[in-house]
């Protein structure tokens, strides 16, 4: 019996060696350490055997059962192993290639500028309002001291829909909603950024659509120094601390007095260079203190309030703060130049 057994043990472990696939190891495991196997056959015939034999037999048995088993353990250790190496081998990754780049977008200059404007004016107190961009006669031109066939209407060309329905031309409109809106009690401070329709033939400083932002400032005893005073203080904020600005008396129908406000050129610091024409100075924007008509109409007592109000373009501010020469370049999107103004 013991020769048996080790014929067994020998016999299993040279099929475990022999064994090439997974299924060739369940197989010897299956045919020796099975219930039907030949080791357990073995065992079942120890009855004949003596009292003396009996344990030895037994022992052996064991550990024959426990050889195979390990052999077949470690068989199957390392074919898994291999495996593992196998597809790991196939499937490896280059970790230091270098990645490909995930293109990322970013506001639109126009949008940063406008931001920008609205963050200096929410920081003296301004509040930020919005108008419909369909306006009616009356509040595009109305309100704001031009009735109909005023001459001055001319100044700004006019996109139509019905006879008292137009895109607006400016900005300026929400200062007389803003006016109704309050009721002509209390004070207003408030910017509006949108966007404004002109009958203009594009060029490289036209668009028949571009961005305006209006400022309206009412409250007592509102004077021109006060408009000064928030005018340069947003120039030097956004062009820097060395520039200078100059008021240039001017005319529009809904203020009065009306001025123009150019900033010193960044080019030639007021010596006279092509950009500033010679002149040392820019325009960026129309102000004037509000006209007392415009006040009346709004419902604020002229005796009793008196206020100012700014009219820009940021796309006139941008031109100016990053050299783009073309108004174009903001409606045509080439992601080219929109591209380096992104701030990542
Ligand atoms: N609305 C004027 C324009 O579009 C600008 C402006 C606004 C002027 C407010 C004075 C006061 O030209």
């Amino acid at each position: 019996m013991k020769e048996r057994l080790q014929e067994l043990q020998t016999e299993a472990i040279e099929k475990v060696e022999k064994a090439t696939t997974l299924t060739d190891l369940q197989d010897v495991r299956v045919a020796y350490l099975g219930k039907k196997g030949p080791i357990t056959e073995v065992l079942r015939g120890m009855g004949k055997l003596s009292k003396e034999e009996r344990p030895v037999i037994g022992e052996l048995a064991n550990k024959v059962r426990e050889a195979i088993a390990s052999a077949l353990d470690a068989k199957k250790a390392d074919m898994e192993k291999a495996e593992l190496e196998k597809k790991l081998a196939t499937e490896t990754i280059d970790v230091t290639l270098p990645g490909r780049p995930i293109p990322v977008g970013g506001p639109h200059l126009l949008t940063s500028i406008v931001e920008e404007i609205e963050d200096l004016f929410i920081g003296m107190g301004f509040e930020i309002k919005e108008g419909p961009e369909v306006e009616t006669d009356y509040y595009n031109f109305e309100a704001l001291n031009l009735p109909k066939g005023h001459p001055a209407r001319d100044m700004q060309d006019s996109f139509y829909i019905t006879e008292e329905l137009l895109l607006r031309t400016h900005t300026s409109p929400v200062q007389a909603r803003t006016m109704k809106e309050y009721g002509g009690s209390k004070p207003v401070r408030m910017i509006c950024p949108g966007k404004v329709y002109r009958r203009d033939t594009d060029d490289a400083t036209h668009s028949h659509q571009f961005t305006q932002v209006e400022g309206l400032l009412i409250d007592k005893n509102v004077r021109m120094s006060d408009l000064k005073g928030v005018l340069n203080r947003f120039a030097k904020e956004m062009f820097g601390e060395e520039r200078e600005i100059r008021l240039r008396p001017s005319f529009f129908p809904f203020t009065e007095p009306s001025v123009e406000m150019d900033i010193s050129c960044k080019v030639c610091h007021g010596e006279g260079c092509s950009v500033c024409k010679r002149t040392g100075w820019i325009e960026i924007l129309g102000a004037g203190m509000v006209h007392p008509n415009v006040l009346e109409m709004g419902g604020y007592d002229p005796n009793v309030y008196s206020g100012f109000a700014f009219g820009m373009g940021p796309e006139r501010i941008a031109m100016l703060k990053y050299g783009v020469d073309d108004i174009r370049h903001f409606y045509t999107n080439d992601v080219r130049f929109l591209k380096q103004y992104h701030k990542v």
